[in-house]
């Protein structure tokens, strides 16, 4: 009898601890939920079924705790995260969604935090014991593997979704849904940076073996072993960098000749790609909470009399037919991507300011203001032309007379669009070489019914364009680091000979 007793005793305690071990105390939930109710609710909802003010808003949505569902694991597919899972998906944020990263919790905060999420699901209380799979050490990249990794991408219809070289255009994408019947993008696997399950090899072994519960992306059972490393190397390959290496300059490159846009892009041969970053504008009226474009590259060249423009992006689909335009008009309440009928086309905007600029003064970036116009190149990829508009603010945008020249393309999920005018022109902006002037960009995605003021966008960033008798982008920089060097050479002599005819004086 008292075996028994101290069995069950035992036996009480033990479950006890490992409910706590998974739970938490009442305390430490407590505790998580002071933070949960000031710092998350908002947009997860105070009782974790995100029914929030920001639901309405945000795609992907904020997670409802409730469905006991978890995109980001290292669990099997189909099972809850671990407690570490939890903590690390809060500490890092959901890049390029609005969860944003927790850096300033301390392990013992994201503890709470972590055991406070779980009381939304009764799940958590059952089979809330996970272990992380079994996680291989990665052998290292190479080349061959690489290469038989493309063959493995074909046979398991990665494809389908990420597209051919993996920019999220795959046949089935525009068709993709998640959980809660959200439109949702397969990833763009050459960007890195844009994943929130890490950008590590271990990483991308870890997604397709786990998958991302809730959304489309499945998880795989790949034989032999060595095919799962070769996958890993080739998604790995379609990417050049883990961090997205945004630009704040874009330097024209002064080219020897002739060139003509008609010859193609390889006019742009060597010369350096800026990316910037773009993001939905959500400002004004007309707010774009789901872009469908969230970076851009931009190369520019000159020559004694031209300059001409390189722009590419990419996009899932191309949407070659129907029309958009800086001036089409969108609800104000079309927050999420409320279908409209009719078919809005891809268009890429430059903007300028129309008049040179003062020091650092710039107009509104949105679309000019009233004292400081600006001149927006918009490229309706439906139309063979590029037009010009005179912006002086969103709702006062009015078309120009315009001798910009476009040709554009569409291949693999990626717009290739070239713009060339002569350096100064009687319709807008001329451009004074040896200067920096001013530039942005916007992106319009047709299949989001992007339109008007509904669009991408990136800040200003500067342009510089070259004076025209150096042939060489590193001319200047060589230049000035010579006045700089003869600047000092000069102050060091004058200090030299002042201290001479002292010791002179002296003597
Ligand atoms: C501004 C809105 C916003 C706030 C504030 C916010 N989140 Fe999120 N959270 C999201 C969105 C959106 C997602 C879904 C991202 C996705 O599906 O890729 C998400 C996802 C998550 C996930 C799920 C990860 C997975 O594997 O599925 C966790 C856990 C989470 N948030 C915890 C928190 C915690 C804890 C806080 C407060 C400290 C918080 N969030 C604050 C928007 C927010
Ligand atoms: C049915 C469509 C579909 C298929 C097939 C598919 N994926 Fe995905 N994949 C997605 C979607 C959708 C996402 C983005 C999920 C999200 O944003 O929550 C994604 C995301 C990813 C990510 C980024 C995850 C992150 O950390 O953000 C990687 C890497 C990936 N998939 C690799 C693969 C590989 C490799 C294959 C083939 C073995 C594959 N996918 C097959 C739809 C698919």
């Amino acid at each position: 009898m008292k075996n028994l007793t101290i069995l069950l005793i035992s036996l009480f305690l033990g479950t006890m601890f490992a409910q706590e071990a998974i739970m938490g105390t009442e305390a430490q939930r407590a505790a998580g939920k002071v933070i949960y109710d000031a710092q998350c609710s908002q947009c997860h909802g105070y009782d974790g079924d995100a029914k929030s003010v920001g639901n309405d808003y945000l795609r992907p949505a904020p997670r409802a705790f409730t469905s006991g569902t978890f995109k980001f694991r290292t669990t099997e597919s189909g099972e809850l995260p671990t407690h570490e899972d939890l903590k690390a998906s809060i500490r890092d944020g959901m890049p390029y969604t609005s969860m944003p990263a927790w850096p300033q919790f301390s392990d013992k905060e994201l503890d709470n935090l972590a055991y406070y999420i779980k009381t939304f699901s009764e799940d958590f209380i059952d089979y809330g014991d996970v272990k992380p799979i079994d996680m291989p050490s990665a052998p290292s990249f190479s080349e061959a593997s690489a290469e038989r990794g493309r063959v493995v991408y074909e046979e398991n219809q990665c494809l389908d979704c990420h597209g051919n070289l993996g920019r999220g255009d795959g046949p089935s994408a525009p068709t993709l849904v998640d959980k809660w019947d959200q439109p949702i993008r397969a990833a763009d696997l050459t960007k890195r940076w844009t994943w929130r399950g890490g950008a590590t090899r271990e990483d991308i072994y870890q997604t397709f073996v786990t998958g991302l519960d809730g959304s489309p992306m499945p998880s795989y059972n790949i034989q032999p072993p060595e095919d799962q490393w070769a996958l890993v190397d080739y998604v790995y390959s379609l990417g050049a960098s883990d961090e997205a290496d945004y630009a704040t300059v874009l330097a024209a490159t002064l080219v020897e000749g002739d060139f003509d846009i008609s010859q193609g892009p390889a006019i742009f041969d060597n010369v350096p790609v800026a990316m910037f970053a773009v993001a939905g504008q959500v400002i004004e009226p007309g707010r774009a909470h789901y872009p469908g474009v969230n970076s851009i590259n931009a190369q520019v060249i000159i020559n004694e009399t031209d300059i001409a423009i390189m722009l590419t992006w990419h996009d899932m689909t191309a949407e070659t037919e129907g029309v958009n335009g800086p001036n089409m008009q969108v609800p104000d309440d079309d927050v999420l991507n409320e279908p409209i009928e009719a078919l809005i086309s891809d268009a890429v905007g430059v903007i300028f300011p129309s008049e040179p600029t003062v020091g650092a003064e710039k107009p509104y970036f949105m679309m000019g203001d009233k004292s400081n116009s600006v001149d927006l190149w918009f490229a309706d990829l439906a139309s063979s032309d590029c037009d010009l508009y005179v912006g002086k603010g969103t709702g006062s945008i009015v078309q120009a007379e315009s001798d910009i020249r476009i040709a554009s393309s569409f291949e693999d999920g990626k717009w290739t669009v070239l713009l060339q005018r002569s350096l100064a022109s009687e319709n807008g902006i001329s451009f004074t070489p040896g200067t920096f002037t001013p530039i942005a960009f916007s992106v319009w995605d047709g299949w989001n019914k992007e339109r008007g003021n509904k669009r991408g966008l990136t800040s200003w960033y500067n342009m510089y364009v070259p004076p025209l008798e150096q042939v060489s982008p590193v001319g200047p920089m060589m230049q000035y680091a010579l006045l700089t060097l003869l600047a000092q050479l000069a102050l060091v002599a004058y200090f030299r000979i002042k201290y001479r005819k002292k010791e002179e004086e002296v003597a």
